[in-house]
């Protein structure tokens, strides 16, 4: 038996690679045993949601040719012993037809803080790749956390090779900074090929895989063809189809074989932007269920047997099927903007995955669902500049926003009949809805609840998309707002919940409140503040926001926006040859969220001492780091006393890297000490590895 020191050490000693033919963590890793090649396991193992007695175990097993379409029984080998020489469980368990042959196990009755080996056999006694795994902390042990934070991967645009960097550095890291547990903020997947996508030196990307082949997730064996010529996920088999390939990446079924994951869901799941079962005025019930029984099958987690939290309860709920549904276009919203119209209630209610982790009595981690029970985005589609992608094309003043989050209920409940959009009058859509709310009416009160109650050191909310206010400065424009908004599908787009949180946290003098998410593709450090438009705003929680694994970085998703846009484009991206920038594209959206947009256009040009003359201090003071042309992760290490989040920046994942992975290209380290009731939190700039991202480090003035 190995405990999990040893276990590292054998690893970093090189004894597993030179006996990698008896040891299940090199070599063998993705090629299991093959008896009569009637069976494989093309998407390896996977663990997830680790509780003191219980973890869930995964995997998906293929029968050629199954002509019989029938379920398949599996041994599900457990043991503490890397080689499962002596098992601690051995049980058959199913793969059945109707849940594409994945099986989802929920393990009970281990011990706390054990490494465990596992493994799945096929009939004919093939064997599934052998995963590892660990159980948490006693509920009343104090066990530091360190836990990696994943997000947004895209299939076409790049391989996902981060977790590559991430599971190498783990190997060498010391004892007390091993990654614990990966948490995925969403975008787990895409519902679509992106196309015409280059990387940072502007050529055109295109991946393959190992046999040459063109790497995509086209052909669907549906998909619904969009006018702009995009094909999309519609049905239970796309969604199915998009999990096998994206899994099928060796470096993700790496990470998925070797750590417990912990995952929500964010939009890309389901449809781009999409709220309740909903995306604009259209709907979409039946392929909500689709989504969420392609997600329940391929994304083990804990919901039926979750761990009740704080307050002892437990809303995360298994998939169950609710049968055929209407797709009814006439909502009934109520007060909270939820449609209680049945064919939504059964569509969002398919499914619950909302729900409270515990890390001995160091960590609560407060997973949410950020999509399910959402109101409209907080500037409507139907008042949108609509083109490949619905955004504004320039930044919309925080009043704009505020008038449509607050619906029926803006100027003290007399809501304009007409509002300005890009400078044109436009009937305010807005003016008989419900306030927007991002949470949900039921959710949010078993938020409140579990923050107020835990009695964790650190509690912490995994969010699918950021807290934090994203300004844009367009104060050189005639009328032109110091902070305008361009993204209202976040939390930006509910300030109005927004507040109601942080101001719920301050009231109640909750200290330690952290959000870790992803979902900008950029890497942030930020603080949270009670009310971002009032005259004196206080800092309730820091934020830290992880780079995307492969999807676009930001800065090449916010130019498909901008580039057309003669006043905004260069303070998206500047000339990286006229700064001797490794990429032809520069990063200027750092300056122009941390310093301003004159700051920015200097740097697009290259003058970075001018850039540094236009300098601003007023611009998002609450953001402290923006990394806007990273890929990678962050590792939140979570200590009694001090929380130290790394965010590791590697090579844009668009070259193959083997098993080596990409480079780091930089580390950049914030902490935060614990902080009393009643009292701040402090951010502190710990250390840089690497070059400097360009002016996204906030210096003091
Ligand atoms: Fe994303």
């Amino acid at each position: 038996m190995l405990t999990r020191r040893e276990f590292f050490r054998l690893i970093s000693s090189g004894y597993v690679l030179l006996t990698a033919s008896t040891t299940p963590f090199v070599g063998s890793r993705l090629v299991a045993s093959d008896k009569s090649g009637r069976f494989r396991f093309p998407q390896g193992v996977a663990s997830a949601d680790p509780q003191p007695s219980s973890i869930v175990l995964w995997t998906r097993v293929e029968h050629t040719p199954n002509v019989e379409q029938t379920d398949t029984l599996l041994t599900l080998q457990v043991s503490k012993e890397e080689n499962l020489e002596s098992v601690v469980i051995d049980q058959a368990v199913k793969a059945p037809v109707d849940r594409d042959y994945t099986v989802r196990v929920v393990l009970g009755g281990l011990e706390p803080s054990t490494t465990y080996c596992y493994r799945f056999l096929a009939p004919d006694g093939t064997s599934s790749p052998i995963g590892r795994t660990w159980t948490s902390p006693e509920h009343d042990d104090t066990v530091p956390l360190s836990a990696a934070v994943a997000s947004c991967q895209h299939y076409t645009h790049g391989y996902f090779s981060p977790y590559r960097r991430l599971i190498n550095d783990d190997v060498v890291a010391s004892e007390d900074r091993k990654v614990d547990l990966i948490i995925h903020t969403g975008d787990f997947l895409y519902e679509m090929d992106f196309v015409d996508i280059t990387d940072l030196n502007r050529n055109k990307v295109s991946l393959s895989n190992p046999d040459g082949s063109q790497r995509t997730v086209m052909p669907f064996p549906d998909g619904e063809k969009k006018p702009n010529g995009w094909t999309i996920a519609c049905s239970l088999n796309d969604f199915r189809h998009l999990y096998k390939k994206y899994i099928s990446d060796p470096d993700l079924m790496e990470a998925r074989r070797l750590y417990p994951f912990v995952y929500v869901w964010d939009d890309h799941e389901l449809l781009n932007d999409y709220w309740q079962s909903h995306l604009g005025s259209k709907v979409y019930q039946n392929r909500k269920v689709d989504a969420n029984q392609a997600w329940f099958e391929f994304m083990p987690c804990a919901l039926n047997s979750a761990w009740k939290g704080p307050v002892g309860k437990n809303h995360a709920k298994d998939f169950v099927h609710p049968g055929p549904l209407v797709d009814e276009q006439e909502p009934m919203f109520d007060d909270d903007y939820l449609n209680l119209e049945p064919n939504n209630q059964k569509a969002i209610n398919s499914i619950s995955i909302y729900r409270s982790l515990k890390w001995g009595k160091l960590v609560d981690l407060f997973a949410i669902d950020g999509r399910s029970y959402r109101g409209d985005r907080g500037v409507p589609k139907e008042i949108l500049s609509v083109g490949v992608v619905p955004y504004p094309t320039d930044p919309l003043d925080p009043a704009f926003v505020e008038t449509m989050n607050a619906g029926r209920t803006a100027n003290n409940g007399n809501p304009p009949e007409k509002v300005v959009y890009e400078g044109k009058e436009v009937d305010n859509v807005r003016k008989d809805a419900p306030v927007g709310s991002l949470l949900g009416r039921k959710q949010k009160d078993w938020l409140k609840r579990s923050l107020e109650e835990s009695s964790a050191t650190w509690k912490t909310v995994i969010n699918n998309t950021p807290f934090m206010r994203f300004g844009f400065d367009v104060s050189f424009k005639k009328g032109g707002t110091t902070g305008g908004i361009f993204w209202s599908d976040s939390w930006d787009g509910y300030p109005i919940e927004r507040r109601e949180m942080m101001k719920f946290i301050r009231d109640h003098g909750i200290p330690n409140v952290v959000s870790l998410t992803g979902d900008r593709h950029a890497h942030y450090a930020a603080y949270i503040y009670d009310d971002y438009d009032g005259d004196n705003p206080v800092s309730v929680i820091p934020e830290f926001a992880c780079a995307s694994i492969s999807a676009p970085c930001r800065i090449l998703s916010q130019n498909t926006v901008t580039r057309n846009n003669p006043d905004l484009a260069d303070l998206v991206v500047g000339d990286g040859e006229a700064l001797g920038y490794p990429n032809k594209m520069s990063p200027t959206l750092n300056a122009w969220q941390i310093y301003g947009a004159l700051s920015a256009r200097a740097a697009a040009k290259g003058d970075l001492v001018e850039a540094e003359k236009q300098k601003r201090t007023d611009i998002n003071p609450h953001i402290l780091y923006a990394d806007n042309d990273a890929y990678g992760f962050l590792i939140a290490h979570y200590g009694t006393e001090r929380l130290e989040v790394e965010f590791v920046s590697t090579q844009e994942p668009v070259q193959k890297y083997g098993d080596d992975g990409p480079s780091q290209i930089r580390k950049v380290v914030y902490s935060v000490d614990s902080w009393g009731s009643g009292e701040a939190p402090t951010l502190k700039f710990k250390k840089l590895e690497g070059e400097e991202p360009l002016l996204g480090i906030r210096k003091p003035a």
